[in-house]
């Protein structure tokens, strides 16, 4: 895939050190998601009144929208530590032996893309999860021998962008689920006026509000795009962002008023232009793009979907009046009447 300055994963070890610099470490700090901060807030204080482990906690949601967060706060506040690791990175139960010997009682581990688990794993994992012991076989053939092997109270954290693909007896070892959906503008400039404080960039609010408006509802995109108008202001004014170079360093990234790049352009180009509207299968959409389905799917749509430029329906995805406008297209062929 292309690297999009719109993505909700993250591009580089370099971005990841400025994200880890800026990431919120106890939930007093954390901005946004009020419902969830104040539900969870209950779960670690009544875990810690009981000096007991916090429960396995599910986190779906789309990608950067602070899942991994998320989970170092948790560890942070319930003086833990956490491991992290990630689904496709598991590949035999002996990757996971050692990190979960190792875990303390409250240790957290932290599993992203956790939807991406081989069956092996997933099956190694229940008894760690549910009983706290772990059965590893030594040896091969007739010398094959089944270890049970005792492991601490630990708190799983998975995290994953398709709660719908997680096996249900994994999901189902999970004692809580939170939802996180997109942040609303107004948080979002929040976190942008944080975030510029932290990097001792001169801001107004109307340029957070800005950068808010283009960041589609995703905390890790808001902080890129903030860099990258920072980095516009240093070279082109005399450091100070304001709405105007905002607007110019976002228009000059190819970062549209709702947020949309190159790649949301062009996939709604085709729905209206070339399906006349829709519904086209998503198979034929990333044919046609020459892009793979998980990235539409976990990448592209969600926020399409949100702002309500797509829907899905059964027979595919249609694009909707609106979508058009904002472009300035028409449907080809005259069917207006097919955009919803
Ligand atoms: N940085 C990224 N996400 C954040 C959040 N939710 N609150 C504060 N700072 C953040």
């Amino acid at each position: 895939m292309r690297d999009r300055v719109v993505t909700g994963s993250s591009l580089n070890s370099d971005e990841e050190s400025t994200q880890l610099s800026l990431r919120p470490q106890t939930l007093r700090e954390y901005i946004g998601q009020k419902e969830l901060r104040e539900k969870l807030e209950v779960t670690l204080n009544a875990a810690k009144a009981r000096r007991e482990a916090v429960e396995h906690i599910l986190f779906y949601g789309p990608p950067g929208l602070g899942k991994t967060t998320l989970a170092h706060i948790i560890a942070n506040e319930m003086d833990a530590k956490v491991y992290a690791t990630a689904g496709p990175a598991l590949k035999r139960s002996g990757d996971l032996m050692g990190i979960l010997t190792n875990l303390k009682e409250g240790d957290i581990l932290f599993i992203d893309e956790i939807h991406r688990l081989s069956p092996v794993i997933e099956e190694f994992l229940y008894p760690a999860m549910e009983d706290f012991k772990v059965d590893f076989v030594v040896d091969k053939g007739a010398f094959a021998k089944v270890i049970n092997v005792p492991l601490k109270r630990f708190t799983m954290v998975g995290a994953t962008t398709r709660a719908g693909m997680l096996s249900a007896p994994l999901r189902d070892r999970f004692g809580i689920y939170y939802h996180i959906d997109f942040y609303p503008p107004e948080d979002l400039q929040e976190i942008i006026l944080r975030s510029a404080g932290l990097l001792e960039s001169r801001i107004d609010t109307e340029a957070a509000r800005t950068i808010a408006s283009r960041a589609r509802g995703t905390p890790r995109i808001a902080n890129r795009l903030l860099r990258r108008v920072r980095d516009y202001a240093d070279v082109k004014g005399d450091g100070t962002i304001t709405a105007e170079i905002s607007a110019r360093a976002l228009d000059a990234e190819g970062v549209d008023e709702r947020g949309l790049d190159d790649l949301d352009r062009k996939l709604l180009k085709i729905v209206i232009e070339y399906y006349k509207g829709g519904p086209v299968g998503i198979e034929a959409l990333g044919a046609t793009l020459n892009e793979e389905i998980d990235t539409l799917v976990d990448m592209v749509e969600p926020y399409l979907l949100k702002i309500g430029f797509i829907k899905r329906t059964r027979q595919g995805r249609m694009a909707s009046a609106e979508a058009a406008a904002h472009l300035g297209l028409k449907p080809a062929g005259g069917e207006q009447e097919k955009l919803f």
